[in-house]
């Protein structure tokens, strides 16, 4: 391992994964583990620092989570975010009670610039924002503890013992709203831990390659590769790894969007690997005849890709290793902490039973979606397929309501591309998280030249989210709509009108089906 390790002590908090994320953007190498790890496992990694998360309990009920508090004499620093606050404060024998009024959202917070964490930010004024959600405080601090924030309703709103390296805030920096919050968390881990920040991509590849190597030996590496961001990094430091020992098998179901078919098997010609595009289109096609109902649609994919895949895999006959292209949000959401499980994740602990390999390797499982594109970037893969949007597995075929034909395939193909492309020369491209047309299963009647017509509707859709658990429309320049909606009716035929999709995540889902 060539770089410091931070752990990211979890009590259950809902920002748990954004205090991961922040300490990764400071160059820090961390990983989230569960509050009940046991203190030599923690002490075993030998981290450079300790973060300990908020959480939703009471840091004075016996029944809520703790940690032994033997940790705060391994000489390791320590940083307690809301409940990690209170707990330090907790076992070291301070006090913690509820509150009068709970603080909820921006708070105006007076700092004591004395304080590292505080002090090595220039740009951070002595009263600032900072985010607050807590019901309990601490109203006495430890022996040994100074304090260094307050607020009109936190008397102890940050405290430290400079020579322990023990430090804790009420508040979370974490989140955006805390003004210098990221900064904050910057000085603790390169002033109080002494980390270096030597977490790259460029780090991270020659490691993993190395790991890579060392465990596939001369075995041999499947992997199904749809494309996606994840799947196409995957397969690409794989490839660097092993070389032609890595089967891509890319089944081109038909569903893609316009030339994405060739623009993945043209990223994927010119390295070594064996790429395997099989055109299934016309099989996908004859299943889903017929049918209409969404549900229906998304299980005749699901089973007809996992057929073809295996008669392809057969082919290749034993395989030693099937690589998935988890990423450590899934990892995360799946449980591994105390966080409530959110989701749990098709890629994590559901092996397919359906091809003959040995063991599983997911090289992407530490890393989070911006650094899988950051190594994309560094393993000089095109910006097409790094910055891609999430495409659902199903493809078109659950953005064409109703029956699936090849015509309405096209005329969607077509409609898909021209949002894109007014999008992109708006500038917009990395601003709307997610954007696509819809081929509704409507038509009305409009006047073309002389003529009558009826014809289909698109529906365009646009959302911005952080998770897509939850997401808001995007408010697309009306200029932009209007130029994607005369390009679509004027260059895509059989379709007469364009609305656009203004709902958001609940109730309505991203996609319409
Ligand atoms: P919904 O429509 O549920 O979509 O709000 C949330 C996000 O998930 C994507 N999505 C899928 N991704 N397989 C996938 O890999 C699927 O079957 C699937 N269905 C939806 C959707 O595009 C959005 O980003």
């Amino acid at each position: 391992m060539d770089h410091q390790t931070v752990i990211v002590l979890d009590f259950g908090g809902q920002y748990n994964q954004l205090i991961a994320r922040r300490v990764r953007e400071c160059g820090v190498y961390c990983e989230v583990r569960s509050c009940r790890t046991p203190l030599e496992e923690i002490l075993a990694i030998k981290p450079a620092g300790i973060i300990f998360t908020g959480g939703p309990n009471s840091a004075y009920l016996d029944s809520s989570p703790t940690v032994s508090a033997e940790i705060f004499d391994a000489g390791i620093p320590i940083l307690g975010i809301c409940y990690g606050c209170q707990l330090m404060a907790h076992l070291l024998g301070g006090t913690v009670s509820p509150c009068d009024t709970s603080e909820y959202g921006k708070t105006v917070t007076y700092y004591d610039k004395s304080c590292t964490l505080f002090g090595a930010v220039d740009e951070l004024p002595e009263k600032a924002i900072s985010w607050m959600s807590h019901t309990d405080l601490v109203t006495a601090l430890p022996e040994g503890f100074v304090n260094a924030a307050h607020t009109d309703c936190c008397p102890n709103a940050a405290f430290y013992n400079k020579e322990r390296k023990l430090y804790a805030v009420q508040f979370h920096p974490e989140v955006n709203h805390t003004e210098h919050g990221i900064r904050m968390i910057d000085s603790f881990l390169k002033n109080v831990c002494g980390c270096t920040g030597d977490w790259t991509m460029e780090n991270f590849a020659r490691t993993a390659v190395n790991e890579i190597r060392e465990k596939v030996g001369s075995g041999k590496v499947l992997l199904a590769l749809s494309g996606g961001v994840d799947s196409s990094v995957c397969a690409a430091l794989l490839s660097k790894a092993v070389g032609d020992r890595l089967t891509c098998i890319f089944v081109d179901h038909g569903f893609m969007r316009k030339n994405e078919g060739d623009e993945i098997e043209r990223a994927f010609s010119g390295r070594e690997l064996n790429f395997i595009r099989v055109n299934a289109k016309d099989i996908f096609l004859s299943k889903l005849n017929g049918v209409s109902d969404p549900e229906t649609k998304r299980k005749t994919i699901g089973e007809e890709f996992i057929r073809v895949f295996e008669a392809e895999a057969k082919k290749l006959g034993k395989v030693d290793f099937l690589a998935q292209g988890t990423i450590y949000p899934d990892v995360i959401e799946s449980g591994l902490g105390d966080s409530a499980v959110i989701k749990s994740h098709h890629n994590v602990g559901g092996l397919p039973d359906y091809v003959d390999f040995k063991e599983i390797i997911e090289p992407l499982r530490l890393l989070f979606k911006d650094e899988v594109r950051a190594l994309g970037r560094e393993l000089g893969l095109d910006d097409v397929l790094v910055d891609r949007q999430p495409f659902p597995g199903p493809g078109l075929a659950i953005r064409i309501i109703g029956e699936i034909t090849e015509e309405k395939l096209d005329m969607l193909r077509d409609a898909d591309l021209i949002f894109r492309e007014e999008i992109a020369k708006a500038g917009l491209a990395t601003k709307i998280h997610q954007y696509f047309a819809v081929l509704t299963n409507m038509r009305s009647v409009g006047v073309m030249g002389d003529g009558r017509t009826y014809d289909y509707t698109i529906a365009l859709r646009g959302v911005t989210t952080t998770d897509f658990m939850t997401a808001d429309f995007a408010q697309i320049p009306y200029e932009v709509l209007g130029r994607a909606s005369e390009r679509i009716v004027n260059e895509v035929k059989n379709v007469n009108r364009v609305v656009y999709d203004i709902t958001t995540k609940p109730p309505a889902t991203i996609e319409w089906e």
